[in-house]
């Protein structure tokens, strides 16, 4: 059973025909609310993947259905709490192009006390795997709680702020990064390329295994002097919001399975490229044979 902590967030997506300009007041043409937060996306991807996946968050009392579409999915929300408290809730612009902005309230997702992550410590084994995003508070407790007692900690540091690089990275087994975060963790520039990125992240973690999603340029998995890239499909981009959260959890349930890192990252890849083609977060996640399909369509026919 994989844990994570993590955000659950009402999505509030607007679609717009371009993202709003300061000053401009723009009227949107289509408006819905959703499941989202990178956390509770995660989850919902890990167990669409067929993962097994516990999931501990905190969301206001009136929002329960959020919680009871995780448990619908196959989410363990034992530890998902109903509190006194608005919940997380986005912002979002999407316009045409499938590019987004976004706002986020944190709620309910900062009201995490020590006994809480304490709790969560006590209810693993050393060896499980641990979850996390930068949506939630008590990461800088957390992190050294957890690798104390052995859990094997997977961190997404998104979305990425500067309180990340004073956390003790190097207690990470696992990170997923896109462009920004890696620039922001090496200090290197956005342009930088992938080589140097992650030239940059082997010196700056070197016992890290590093998943760096570029978009376009597909995504690498680094180990020490180990590299691997996976291309990334060629598709057209409605929404892309969720489509990271969607990598990951599908990249985790197949190390799960106990699947190696080109077969994680080609599922990853196949179930973020359905997601980005589908609006909303949450809603966009496909479903395993979803996923399958698209690989077998993908792999050239052997050889006569
Ligand atoms: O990663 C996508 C998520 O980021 C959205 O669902 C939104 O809630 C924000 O947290
Ligand atoms: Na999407």
């Amino acid at each position: 059973m994989l844990h994570n902590l993590g955000s659950i967030n009402l999505d509030h997506v607007y679609r717009v025909p371009h993202l709003v300009r300061p000053g401009e007041t723009l009227a949107s043409h289509d408006y819905r609310v959703g499941l989202g937060g990178k956390g509770a996306n995660q989850s919902l991807a890990m167990a669409r993947a067929g993962g097994r996946v516990c999931h501990w968050g905190r969301l206001g009392r009136q929002d329960a259905w959020a919680r009871d579409s995780l448990a619908r999915a196959g989410v363990d929300v034992t530890h998902v709490s109903l509190v006194d408290a608005p919940s997380g809730h986005a912002i979002i612009q999407v316009d045409d192009a499938g590019e987004n902005a976004i706002i986020l309230f944190r709620g309910a997702n900062h009201g995490f006390r020590r006994a809480d992550l304490e709790a969560l410590v006590a209810a693993t084994r050393p060896g499980d795997w641990l979850l996390l995003q930068n949506e939630c508070n008590g990461l800088e407790q957390l992190l050294p709680l957890a690798a104390g007692h052995g859990l094997r900690i997977a961190f997404n540091p998104a979305p990425m702020s500067e309180a990340v690089s004073e956390l003790p990275l190097p207690a990470c087994q696992l990170l997923f990064l896109n462009r920004s975060e890696a620039a922001g963790i090496t200090g290197l520039a956005l342009e930088a390329g992938a080589e140097a990125l992650l030239d940059a992240l082997a010196e700056r973690l070197p016992g890290c295994e590093v998943v760096l999603t570029l978009g376009g340029e597909g995504a690498w998995y680094q180990r020490g002097d180990q590299r691997h890239h996976q291309p990334a499909l060629a598709v057209t981009a409605v929404d892309t919001t969720g489509a990271g959260d969607t990598f990951i959890g599908y990249y985790l349930a197949a190390l799960q399975r106990g699947a190696v890192v080109a077969d994680c990252l080609a599922q990853a890849s196949a179930a973020a490229a359905l997601a980005v083609q589908r609006p909303g977060a949450a809603e966009s996640i496909p479903v395993a044979a979803e996923v399958a399909r698209l690989l077998d369509d993908s792999t050239p026919p052997p050889a006569p």
